[in-house]
């Protein structure tokens, strides 16, 4: 069912449901004001009977009296010394003892009252049939018959109206919204953006969500251009390569000279696929085991300075530096940080801290070479961002996987140059509780 029919459908029934509550109290109020209005007809007939009883023959003996001038559908009966001295013919069947008041009884509404009757006192009971209060009731539920349904049908048909014209606009997102869906622009403005309501919140919503489909989008199309442009680069370098070896006659020594730049271009792509495969992948799941981070520097520093021995590589470190995490992603962040410092640094002294700093492990990898531009600090950690045109044989894929690993172990990741020159990366890790 659609929101419109249930709309229309939900707002005829509260309009029934209040005309009947607002019914039910008038036909309380009005079946008390008709029997009110009854008793005192019938009172004020009394002063009627006893004009009529004084102008009877005074017989002791006579049978009851007919009593003839009281209006058709009142009956009464006239009790006096415990004998019926006065009874119209269709007086209801009801005890003679009754005491005075009014009350209903055997379908009829009767009053008891004391009169006096040849200077003694009697009692007369005067019954009116019901249909007095009876009637105009059944009139009111009769109109109700008809209203309530009329005025359901009335509404319902109002709100189906007055809902297809506040849903129209939904209608206009939601085909807009497909199109888009069916390859349409995810940029392209959608309707009901801008107004002041649910509608225009929800509109808002659904395009802040495309626009950042679209990001994503786009993000995606140029990480995998790069990739491919990445990749082709030493494949074709390897190519021209392994076509010029076997194109002449080459010595034993150019052989292996061939083989070995030939090695290092298969490396390049090697470590370009390891990242591609990191970053697709995500870093999300990562171990949580008590790492010490200032052990796994150590190593990584050890290998770096084995890897570059004219790069003077400082190594410190300072307290308890154990950090819950996933040691394989800890040394790629360490490898690419100190990797970065060897190979941007131009061969300027580095230094390698991890130290324990108020309640957290603080990593800060240092060199004394040129550093970046300030204005784009904050880009290092786009995927294949590099800055400078020449990769110098990287991809640009380093520092965006070292910022996912920090993200992963939950650490804050900056950088800085130096006031004296150099780049400066600080990582901040949390610190594993203590066992
Ligand atoms: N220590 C540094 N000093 C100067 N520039 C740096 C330093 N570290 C990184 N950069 C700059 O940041 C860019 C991005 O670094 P990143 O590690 O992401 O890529 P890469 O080192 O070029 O390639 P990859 O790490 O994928 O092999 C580098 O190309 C370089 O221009
Ligand atoms: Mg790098």
């Amino acid at each position: 069912m659609t929101i419109r029919t249930r709309l229309a459908l939900g707002v005829a029934l509260q309009t029934a449901a209040v005309i009947l509550v607002v019914a039910a109290v008038q036909f309380l109020a009005l079946r008390s004001f008709l029997a009110l209005a009854e008793y005192e007809r019938l009172e004020m007939l009394i002063p009627r009977l006893e004009q009529e009883l004084a102008a009877r023959p005074q017989s002791p003996a006579a049978p009851p009296l007919e009593i003839t001038t009281l209006p058709r559908n009142v009956d009464v009966r006239v009790v006096q010394g415990g004998q019926v001295v006065a009874v119209t013919e269709n007086f209801p069947p009801i005890p003679v003892d009754l005491p005075p008041g009014y009350a209903p009884r055997a379908g009829h509404d009767v009053l008891v009252a004391t009169v006096t009757l040849r200077g003694r006192a009697a009692t007369a009971q005067l019954a009116s049939d019901v249909l007095g209060v009876v009637n105009p009731l059944r009139a009111y539920l009769r109109a109700l018959a008809v209203t309530v349904p009329t005025a359901a049908a009335l509404v319902a048909l109002l709100s189906f109206v007055l809902a297809g014209r506040l849903l129209r606009p939904l209608d206009r997102l939601q085909a807009a919204a497909a199109r888009v869906g069916l390859g349409g622009d995810l940029r392209s403005p959608l309707p009901g953006v801008g107004r002041n309501d649910e509608l225009g919140r929800l509109a808002g919503a659904l395009q802040g969500s495309f626009a950042q489909l679209a990001e994503v989008r786009e993000r995606e199309e140029e990480f995998t251009r790069a990739a491919a442009h990445d990749l082709r680069s030493p494949l074709a370098a390897l190519k021209t390569r392994l076509q010029g070896s076997l194109a002449g006659p080459r010595s034993a020594a150019e052989l292996r000279e061939d083989i070995t730049e030939a090695l290092s271009d298969v490396e390049r792509m090697r470590r370009l696929t390891e990242h591609l495969l990191l970053l697709a992948q995500g870093v999300r799941e990562v171990a949580r085991l008590p790492v010490d981070l200032a052990r796994v520097a150590g190593e990584a520093v050890d290998r770096a300075r084995e890897a570059a021995p004219d790069v003077p590589l400082d190594f410190e470190t300072r307290g308890e530096t154990t950090v819950p995490g996933d040691e394989a992603l800890l040394t790629h962040l360490l490898e690419n940080l100190i990797g970065n410092g060897v190979r941007h640094g131009r061969g300027a002294p580095m230094r390698v801290r991890v130290a324990e700093q108020g309640g957290l492990v603080c990593l800060a990898v240092e060199d004394a070479g040129p550093g970046v531009p300030e204005a784009v600090l904050t880009r290092l950690t786009e995927p294949f961002y590099q800055v400078e045109a020449a990769r110098g044989g990287g991809n640009g894929l380093g520092l965006a996987i070292v910022r996912r690993v920090a993200e992963a172990h939950g650490a804050l990741l900056h950088f800085e140059n130096q006031p004296a020159g150099g780049l400066l990366v600080t990582i901040e890790f949390p610190r594993a509780p203590t066992a």
